[in-house]
């Protein structure tokens, strides 16, 4: 698997550090819209190429996979770009701004036999899959609570009167899609698409919501999932059932260990894990393309799809709509 990779921020950096970690994965170039950032940005990570046209970089066919990190609402447009030049995909969370348009992306990746991946770390972490293994030991499970909170500078820059790209509708921001998609993914993980969902968001004067809570309803249970960039907070998950209840340690996104608590006896589960978080999804993106595998990655794709549907409708339902949902 040979990748190029679109966005000059942090993620990147820790993506592409993943990738040393993964046997047979392999970083070809880099993108930036301005050439001195591209150039640094790839003399810094040992990269031999850069680009700052995404179609030069589309056209080149010394690789065959694109990493996306651009602002959320670019996502669709750019994974569009790269599959209609037969390049696979591997894209950013929230994949994208609705439903529609990841519906539109699995088909043309179907058409053209290409893996469409959505780089979201908590569900491919080993603690995530041992949880789920050990998920039935609370018996029937009732209560999910979920907080996932994280003060953001750039909330700063929002409130000194600038609007970073997080905290603007128009790139499809906001703490829903940045931190709490997280918490959907987790929860849906678990449980599959809930029944109903709604969403009580902090809303700036904007409009953007800058925390907020997401209540997912399904039957005989129920979650709610915290998801704050204006607030911090101790993160855990606890999962609770008629027989006893897990504590997850840490964010969706980072399970540093699980507690399992029933008939009074606790167990500690700590796998350990890599200091990058990002090194698991890789290694399962690596292992799916190894083996041909469009059959798991097809299942990546359902839960992706539930996720988008139980997000859009969140949003929906406090008034959060972004330009890509008018198209
Ligand atoms: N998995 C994780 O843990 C994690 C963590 C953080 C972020 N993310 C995701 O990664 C993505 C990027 O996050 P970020 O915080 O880096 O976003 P951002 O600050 O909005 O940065 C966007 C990046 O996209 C590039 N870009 C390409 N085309 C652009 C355009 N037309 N307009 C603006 N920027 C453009 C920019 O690089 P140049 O200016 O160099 O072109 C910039 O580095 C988001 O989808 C976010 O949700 C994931």
């Amino acid at each position: 698997m040979i990748i190029s990779t679109i966005g000059t921020g942090f993620i990147v950096d820790r993506f592409i550090e993943a990738t040393k970690q993964v046997e047979g994965v392999e970083i070809h170039g880099v993108h930036s819209r301005t050439k001195t950032r591209a150039k640094l940005f790839a003399e810094g990570h040992g990269i031999g190429n850069y680009f700052t046209d995404v179609e030069e970089m589309l056209a080149d066919d010394q690789y065959d996979t694109v990493y996306i990190a651009s602002p959320n609402n670019l996502h669709y447009k750019y994974a569009r770009q790269a599959l209609e030049h037969g390049k696979h995909v591997i894209c950013e969370k929230p994949f994208t701004s609705n439903k529609r348009e990841l519906q539109a992306l699995i088909e043309l990746s179907r058409e053209k036999g290409l893996f469409l991946f959505e780089a979201v770390t908590g569900i491919h972490l080993p603690h995530y899959k041992v949880l789920k293994q050990h998920l039935h030991r609370v018996g029937d499970l009732k209560v999910i609570q979920a907080n996932y909170s994280q003060y953001s500078s750039r909330y700063d820059a929002l409130k000194d009167g600038e609007v970073p790209n997080v905290f603007n509708l128009e790139y499809s921001g906001g703490a829903l899609a940045d931190l709490n998609i997280y918490n959907l993914h987790f929860v849906i993980g678990l449980l599959g698409r809930p029944e109903d969902v709604s969403y009580f968001p902090n809303k700036f004067e904007n409009g953007i919501d800058t925390s907020g809570v997401c209540v997912m309803e399904y039957e005989g249970s129920i979650a709610t999932c915290i998801g704050s960039k204006d607030t911090e907070s101790e993160n855990s998950i606890l999962i609770q059932g008629d027989q006893g209840y897990i504590k997850v340690n840490g964010s969706a996104n980072i399970i540093n260990s699980i507690e399992i608590r029933t008939d009074g006896h606790d167990e500690k589960i700590d796998l350990g894990q890599h200091e990058n978080n990002m090194v698991s999804e890789v290694e399962d993106f690596k292992e799916i393309y190894d083996n041909d595998d469009y059959q798991s990655a097809s299942g990546w794709l359902d839960h992706s799809i539930n996720v988008m549907e139980t997000f859009e409708k969140a949003r929906e339902s406090a008034n959060i709509l972004y330009p890509a949902d008018k198209e």
